[in-house]
């Protein structure tokens, strides 16, 4: 499957929800995560990404390889629900967007 990983957080511009076959992404309150169970492995929502958040999970760079785990357990999350729509990214996006290892402000 392919996972969403660190840049998405804090931004969640949300363009890649709405190319997914599958529908397959879950909304979290800053991230949203592929649910491993419904992704065919287009690679559709990989190039709607603004800021190159996903990443099929074969080819993650060396420091993301976590997300792989927490794409599948956040995608379960029972406050996580699916999102087909494209909607407003988060409203300090651009001041988030650069920045890398946001893990820690990860909201659940
Ligand atoms: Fe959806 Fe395809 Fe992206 Fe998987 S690779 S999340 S099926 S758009
Ligand atoms: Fe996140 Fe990129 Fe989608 S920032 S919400 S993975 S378009």
């Amino acid at each position: 499957p392919f996972v969403v990983t660190d840049s998405c957080i804090a931004c969640k511009y949300t363009d890649c929800v709405s190319v997914c076959p599958m529908d397959c992404f879950v909304e979290g309150p800053n991230f949203l995560a592929i649910d491993p169970d419904g992704c065919i492995d287009c690679s559709m929502c990989v190039p709607e990404c603004p800021v190159g958040a996903i990443y099929n999970e074969t080819d993650l760079p060396e420091g993301l390889s976590h997300f792989t785990e927490l794409n599948a357990k956040l995608a379960k999350h029972p406050g996580w629900k699916p999102i087909t729509q494209a909607q407003a990214p988060m409203p300090d996006h651009a001041q988030w967007r650069e920045v890398e290892g946001k893990i820690g402000m990860l909201k659940t």
